[in-house]
């Protein structure tokens, strides 16, 4: 479970402040899956920064499975990003140098997990995405949706409790979008992550278990037309239903 209270952060800009985040105060629920909306520069990536502890909040805090973030110093806040948090970002971060399988075997290593029980956990989860038999591929000869599906299978291969996708399918064509996406929902659902999607497709909002709305530094329900039984487009949908496994001691 993700507790945030009276989240603030501004930034300096020429002799005043920018205020980005005003008080925004909210609760994601373990497991759960929650999108994001909001105009561009409205915060949404300022928001997951600050959940994650890359940035620090001016005011308020952030508890993740009870741990408050906010109170820990810069080294803790690495070590309990790397542990409990995966990041899917909208032009996929990976490592060019490295292969697909090497890639998400990082993760893996940062975390401890290291030799044939990482290569085999690696391989695992790219076969998990429909990549198993690109492992030795180099990611920058995989196409933006491959590229995508190793960057979700690298969030995920170290079994963090929480997912945070910043506009995971903003750089790929709707159809490629909608099977990333379907991929990335299923893989959280089926091991109970609570996964967060920062998104302008309102196609990709419907498909949340809750559709929030950054507006004016704060989180509010996001209009009844973005939820999750809304229709959100022609786009196939088959992801399986939820079945909740905890392995990470943090939920
Ligand atoms: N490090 C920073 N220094 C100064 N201003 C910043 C910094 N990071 C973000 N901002 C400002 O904060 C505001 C919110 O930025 P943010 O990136 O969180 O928006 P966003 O909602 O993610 O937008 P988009 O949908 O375009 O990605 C913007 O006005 C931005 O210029
Ligand atoms: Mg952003």
């Amino acid at each position: 479970m993700i507790v945030i209270r009276q989240l603030c952060r501004s930034f300096s800009e020429g002799a005043g402040a920018h205020r980005v985040l005003d008080g925004a105060e909210g609760c994601f629920r373990a497991g759960e899956t929650a999108a994001v909306v909001g105009r561009s520069g409205c915060g949404k990536s300022t928001l997951l920064n600050l959940i994650c502890g890359i940035d620090r909040a001016d005011s308020g805090e952030v508890q993740i499975g009870g741990r408050i973030v906010t109170a820990m110093g810069e080294p803790q806040r690495t070590l309990f990003r790397r542990a409990h948090i995966g990041f899917v970002y909208q032009f996929f971060n990976l490592l060019p140098t490295l292969d697909a399988e090497e890639n998400v075997r990082l993760a893996l290593e940062l975390n401890g997990i290291r030799g044939a029980a990482a290569r085999q956990r690696s391989a695992a989860m790219l076969s998990a995405v429909g990549l198993g038999d690109r492992l030795r591929s180099a990611v920058d000869r995989l196409s933006g949706g491959e590229q995508q599906r190793v960057a979700i299978a690298r969030a995920l291969a170290h079994e963090p409790a929480v997912v945070l996708a910043d506009e995971p399918t903003g750089n790929l064509d709707e159809e490629t979008a909608s099977q990333v996406l379907r991929m990335l929902l299923s893989l959280a659902r089926s091991r109970g992550t609570t996964l967060i999607i920062v998104t302008h497709d309102p196609w990709i909002a419907a498909r949340a278990d809750r559709v929030l709305e950054l507006r004016e530094g704060k989180l509010v329900a996001a209009d009844a037309s973005a939820g999750p039984h809304a229709a959100g487009g022609a786009r196939h949908d088959t992801e399986s239903g939820r079945a909740p496994v905890r392995r990470t001691g943090i939920s």
